[in-house]
């Protein structure tokens, strides 16, 4: 866990084509993104709602103010999910989605700052690299085996696979990949051969997570920050996006909600 793949990688692959392919997995993000907002309009309908709840605003926000909400949804809402709610399914989330960023990071810090033969990498860019991709598999299979809406409330096999999973296949199969390339090119045995073939699935399926952005759920990472800081706005500034205010009643549902929990859809 202390050795950066990818520097034991440039010893053969030049480290500019490492590199090159960072550059390319983000010009795909960003490429499949706007794509997706234009043929979607989910930002054309998020600018035209925002503006129309700001005319039922009660009052203006001051730009302080606004910097609190905002901080505060990052901390709260944002980093730990809040919007999952208290439980497992918000657990599995916070993991996969923290492993996910150390994964990436560790990544990106590895390949542009230690590949070449003359910088010995810190121990911590390894460590967190595979803290991460190990975080992403659990909290991604704990999601995929047994969280998943299809699976818990639909009853569906595991193994049935439908379009919507697009995202977290391939966000699985990278962090797994790149662990069993590591781990593999790590024994550093004569004439390994099972490490390039780790090493071949786990440049596919990057380039199946990075490409496939315009079809998978990949940019709900930038939709929902920005959904969770407008509808804070919205609530402090009274307009609610034009939903009612809450009752000043007690919640009565009748005992039939504590029989179940609410999971057929
Ligand atoms: C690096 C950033 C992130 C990663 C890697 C990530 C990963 C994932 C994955 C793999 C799923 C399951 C998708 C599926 O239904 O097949 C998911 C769902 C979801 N994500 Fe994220 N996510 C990230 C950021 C965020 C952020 C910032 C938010 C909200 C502020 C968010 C909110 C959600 C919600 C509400 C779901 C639905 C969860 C469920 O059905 O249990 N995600 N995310």
């Amino acid at each position: 866990m202390s050795i950066n793949p990818y520097s034991a990688l440039a010893e053969t692959v030049p480290s500019v084509l490492i590199q090159g392919f960072v550059l390319l997995m983000l010009v795909l993000i960003l490429f499949g993104t706007v794509i997706q907002m234009i043929h979607h309009k989910n930002i054309t309908y998020f600018f035209n709602n925002a503006k129309k709840a700001k005319l039922s605003a009660e009052r203006e926000l001051g730009t302080g103010e606004k910097a609190t909400i905002i901080a505060k949804t990052v901390v709260h809402d944002i980093a730990t999910t809040a919007e999952l709610g208290a439980g497992k399914r918000r657990i599995a989330h916070v993991l996969g989605m923290w492993g996910t960023i150390l994964f990436w990071v560790a990544s990106v810090v590895m390949i542009f700052c230690y590949t070449s033969s003359e910088t010995a990498t810190p121990t911590l860019w390894p460590m967190m690299w595979h803290i991460g991709a190990i975080m992403t598999c659990v909290g991604g299979y704990w999601f995929w085996l047994f969280l998943r809406v299809d699976v818990l409330a639909e009853a569906h096999p595991w193994y049935r696979i439908i379009k919507a999973d697009l995202f977290v296949l391939t966000l699985l199969a990278c962090a797994t990949f790149g662990l069993a390339w590591s781990y593999t090119q790590s024994l550093s045995l004569e004439n390994r051969w099972d490490d390039k073939v780790f090493l071949i699935l786990y440049i596919v399926s990057n380039l199946a997570l990075f490409g496939g952005v315009y079809w998978s759920k990949f940019a709900h990472m930038f939709y929902k920050p920005g959904a969770a800081i407008q509808k804070n706005l919205a609530e402090a500034d009274g307009s609610r996006d034009n939903l009612p205010p809450l009752a000043e009643a007690p919640k009565q549902f009748g005992l039939g909600i504590k029989r179940e929990q609410p999971k057929h859809y």
